[in-house]
């Protein structure tokens, strides 16, 4: 027999559906703001005389990138790396390509070296020689762990405390030496009617191309080259989110993998990280 509803049913169902596709349009006309129409937000901390950014991990991959953008968006820069002899380089390519670039060239680059995996560090004193500067952006990029045993004995503690130091630490104590006088509400709301106006984002990065891999994936659509993503992360500053996938396919994945059960997203990452891991010990 079939199933027949009187209008006040009909109605009050019609109801429940928008309602429940609320969200979803939200989310959509959210994504195509965030992504594609929204003006450039970067340029809100591009004031003072001689604007500075920061950027760790500036000597390869996304980090050296994002400072190439940065310079390119009218940006001086504070370089972090740990190889003295390699920031030299990078220094040299980014002044070259500014003078390409015009205006860029004239920019100031500067940098410091320290091994953000070492405990230790006098963070006061290693951000000392830039007090003077008007810093308006600092990205954290430093991070990351080798591809190598996939079980966590396999690696030793001083291994472990170097992971941490390198993803965590670091990042905690060069902001308190950079930030010093922040009350806690603003580290953790980034409210900005406060007298500092800083705001903290977290940035959620998927697979980027990069040389300086053990086992560099290919660049494509999900895995764009630390350029094109550079770009993107450049983009994201500024844009009021306090997380945020800068680059737009990244955010399609990750709104993908929540659509599923987590353990058909954990088991393909796990299958994912064995690939890299079985590459990067067979390219050692
Ligand atoms: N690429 C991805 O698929 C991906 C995905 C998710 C998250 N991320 C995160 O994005 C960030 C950048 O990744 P990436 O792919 O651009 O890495 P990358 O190409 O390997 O570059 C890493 C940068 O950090 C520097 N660095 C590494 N260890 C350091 C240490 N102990 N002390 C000081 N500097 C150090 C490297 O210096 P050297 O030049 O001396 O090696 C290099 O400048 C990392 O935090 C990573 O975890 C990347």
């Amino acid at each position: 027999m079939p199933l027949t509803l009187d209008a006040t049913t009909l109605n009050a169902l019609a109801v429940l559906g928008v309602i429940l596709a609320l969200p979803h349009l939200y989310r959509l006309l959210d994504f195509l703001w965030l992504y594609f129409l929204r003006p450039d937000s970067v340029k809100r901390y591009l004031h003072g005389r001689a604007p500075y950014a920061i950027v760790t991990g500036a000597t390869d991959g996304i980090g050296k990138a994002t400072a190439a953008e940065l310079l390119a968006r009218g940006f001086n820069v504070v370089l972090h790396g740990r190889n003295e002899a390699k920031m030299q380089q990078v220094v040299r390519e980014l002044r070259a390509q500014g003078k390409g670039k015009g205006e860029a060239g004239e920019r100031d680059i500067r940098y410091f070296i320290a091994d953000a995996a070492k405990a230790g560090h006098d963070f006061a004193k290693l951000v000392e020689p830039f007090g003077d500067l008007h810093v308006t952006v600092v990205v954290h990029n430093v991070g990351g762990s080798d591809l190598s045993s996939p079980r966590i004995d396999g690696h030793s503690e001083d291994y472990i405390l170097g992971v941490v130091n390198k993803n965590s630490f670091f990042s905690l104590f060069l902001t308190q030496s950079l930030a010093r006088g922040l009350d806690n509400d603003e580290q953790f709301l980034g409210v900005d009617d406060r007298p500092t106006g800083v705001r903290f984002g977290y940035l959620s990065v998927g697979a980027v191309h990069s040389d300086n891999h053990d086992a560099p994936m290919p660049p494509s659509l999900t895995t764009p080259t630390s350029v094109r993503f550079a770009r993107a992360l450049v983009d994201a500053v500024g844009c009021g989110r306090r997380r945020v996938a800068p680059y737009w396919v990244h955010a399609v994945l990750s709104w993908l993998v929540e659509l599923g059960p987590e353990s058909v997203a954990d088991a393909a990452s796990a299958q994912e990280m064995r690939g890299l891991i079985a590459r990067a010990e067979k390219g050692k």
